[in-house]
């Protein structure tokens, strides 16, 4: 992972001074959602200074290189695309998964880089997308109740009692297994990936079932063709011409952990969340007087805010005064999850309120979050359909009222999983038998991903 080397001039990013009445715990002032119970405090305090003496996973200056990039898509120079698995699985840390997600992701990023003609800011769900918000504590199977999976940050997915008390050694394994996925990807980003730009290796047999075939095609041969004349030109292979920025992002929802990696570095003001580049605050935990914003409110890492349908205009205008009162560029970037039925109705009226305060944001959209179903089975899934009919919507939204969208947030995997229905191969709900690997929410295939990102390019070019 690479980034831009001087951080010594922030010409977009200006200085400001540190919050006040601020520490990493004082958001234990406030009331904590969706936080695990540990039967064991002492154990749980143990983990923690055994964390905060381990080394940070990112740095600050890599995290101020991505508030200059968001500050750059806010205006309106770049493209944001973060993207990854809904929660990652501690025993999914493996050489091919890992690889897999960074190549669909850096295949999706050049083709709109190529489609929209300006550069993606990337941003992975990885290395630390551990922990999960429930909508209960408990979970009932045939008569008997425990404590719900809360990600494998919390405790371990099957349904035993002993799997489900909450751990607190997990912390620890999160950070290193957080570690170890940080140091493969830095290692792949910084020059192994080579053939990622050369489409020839692209899976993209799918294309042949998609009515948009020759459209996309089109799309694939001029990106090739652009990628060539950049190695004639230059006399080398295009992979090593440029190593590409990568960041990380997870929703900092377990603040226990999060607190731990809350550090001062040398040089420095202010506090820093080193345990990744952009933490998120999630729906279920973004009230105005809850720990989680008290906890954001400190921290100089750029942030992320979902926003869903039940958000109202004070409570997003209120967010912003809090988590960004001096207005800087690149802090905030608001991520609208509403559901393809709901965002013609909710999102104009935000859109107003944010342009209303002056405060800068960059909005993405979330299209995965709103539009969660069950089969008739039971089987969680999103229909392709809908997940691109919401983020076409966003785009003319954003158009209509004086807006832009800047990106997009996707629930993703590299593998050739069945857990999204529809895409260029019409998956039905047949199909998610074969390959359901999720133990929370669907997720986009390699296909389905590679077609959302050309969907996003034909729809970013059509005239509104
Ligand atoms: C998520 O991103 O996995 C998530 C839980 O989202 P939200 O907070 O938007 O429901
Ligand atoms: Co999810």
């Amino acid at each position: 992972m690479t980034f831009a080397k001087s951080t010594s001039h922030h010409s977009s990013v200006q200085e400001v001074t540190a919050v006040s009445d601020w520490k990493p715990d004082t958001w234990k002032n406030f009331p904590a959602l969706q936080q695990a119970t540990y039967p064991d405090e002492d154990a749980l305090a143990a983990a923690l200074v055994e964390l905060q003496e381990l080394p940070p996973l990112v740095t600050s200056w890599e995290i101020l290189a991505l508030r200059e990039q968001i500050a750059e898509a806010q205006a309106g120079k770049r493209f944001l695309l973060q993207g990854g698995d809904c929660a990652e699985n501690f025993n999914e840390c493996s050489s091919s998964l890992i690889t897999n997600r960074l190549k669909v992701l850096l295949q999706m990023s050049l083709a709109l880089v190529h489609g929209l003609q300006m550069p993606v800011v990337r941003i992975g769900r990885f290395a630390g997308q551990y922990a999960k918000p429930r909508s209960s504590d408990v979970e009932t199977r045939d008569g008997v109740t425990l404590p719900s999976y809360r990600g494998d940050l919390v405790n371990s997915v099957e349904f035993t009692e002993q799997a489900r008390v909450p751990d607190p050694r997990r912390l620890i394994q999160a950070h290193s297994i957080s570690a170890l996925t940080m140091n493969f990807v830095r290692s792949l980003v910084d020059g192994g990936f080579a053939d990622v730009h050369h489409t020839e290796y692209w899976d993209l047999s799918w294309l042949e079932h998609s009515p948009l075939a020759d459209e996309f095609h089109k799309l694939t041969d001029s990106l090739s063709q652009s990628l060539r004349f950049m190695e004639t030109i230059t006399g080398r292979d295009v992979g090593s011409l440029r190593r590409v920025d990568f960041y990380t992002s997870h929703e900092a929802l377990h603040l226990h952990y999060e607190q731990a990696q809350t550090r001062q570095v040398p040089r420095q003001w202010g506090w820093f969340n080193l345990g990744t580049h952009f933490p998120w605050i999630g729906m279920r935990t973004a009230a105005l007087d809850g720990a989680h914003v008290e906890y954001f409110r400190g921290i100089r890492n750029p942030l992320g805010i979902k926003v869903g349908p039940g958000m109202t205009r004070d409570w997003l205008a209120g967010l912003l005064e809090v988590l960004n009162p001096q207005r800087e560029a690149g802090r905030i970037v608001l991520i609208h999850r509403m559901g393809e039925s709901k965002i013609e109705e909710h999102l104009p009226g935000l859109i107003h309120a944010v342009q209303e305060t002056g405060s800068p944001v960059l909005w993405i959209s979330d299209p995965m979050h709103g539009n969660t179903e069950s089969t008739p089975d039971g089987t969680k899934t999103r229909r392709f359909s809908k997940i691109m009919h919401e983020m076409e919507l966003a785009f003319d939204i954003h158009r209509a009222n004086n807006s832009r969208l800047g990106g997009v947030h996707l629930e993703l995997t590299g593998e050739n999983v069945t857990e999204c229905t529809g895409g260029a191969r019409d998956l039905s709900d047949h199909d998610l038998k074969r390959a359901y690997k999720s133990t929370v929410d669907p997720r986009l295939n390699y296909e389905q991903s590679l077609e959302m990102a050309m969907q996003i390019v034909r729809k970013h070019s059509q005239p509104s």
